[in-house]
């Protein structure tokens, strides 16, 4: 039984997420895509409103999981059993900070290897916070992001520039 985890902020959703998504559950028994409850980082959606999403979009995908955690990805992997953590490299770039996370995680728990992925080359220029800025320009969002996580997105830009939102007080 091999089970696997992709982790990562998901605020939201990307096609490029979904391509790591969709190829590692075909290389894997379970795949538990780990979304992390960050609040230090302001996310545009709540922890529970991109699990949401994240089930929606890969409800297609029978040994897909998606649960929230806190705290270390290595120490959320051995709560989950999970010897595995996927990640995907976009370019040249990524390479550095991955390999320092990945050399990281297994000082913290030795169990664990990473599995990187080559994102597929449509996606490699894409990533979530890009897919924001654009949100907040008004730009089309339909060649990023599933369609039902647009309506989503757009209202919550809307909200935000309008002082409301997951972190309005
Ligand atoms: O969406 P991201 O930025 O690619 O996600 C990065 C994530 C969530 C995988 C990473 O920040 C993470 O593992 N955070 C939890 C804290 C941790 O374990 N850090 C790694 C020690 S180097």
């Amino acid at each position: 039984m091999i089970r696997a985890i992709y982790a990562g902020s998901f605020d939201p959703v990307t096609f490029g997420h979904l391509d790591i998504i969709r190829r590692s559950s075909h290389v894997v028994d379970e795949l538990i895509v780990g979304v992390l409850n960050n609040r230090a980082k302001s996310p545009l959606f709540s922890v529970e409103e991109r699990v949401k999403m994240l089930e929606e979009v890969t409800e297609d995908l029978p040994n897909v999981k998606i649960q929230s955690f806190t705290g270390l990805l290595a120490e959320f992997a051995r709560a989950s059993e999970a010897k595995i953590i996927v990640r995907g490299l976009r370019a040249i770039s990524d390479f550095d900070y991955e390999l320092q996370m990945a050399q990281t995680n297994r000082i913290i728990n030795p169990e664990i290897d990473t599995m990187f992925l080559s994102t597929s080359l449509e996606y490699a220029y894409l990533s979530s916070t890009t897919v924001k800025e654009v949100a907040e320009f008004g730009g089309d969002l339909t060649a990023f992001v599933p369609a039902s996580i647009i309506g989503p997105m757009q209202r919550r830009v809307k909200e935000r520039a309008a002082g409301k939102g997951p972190q309005a007080k």
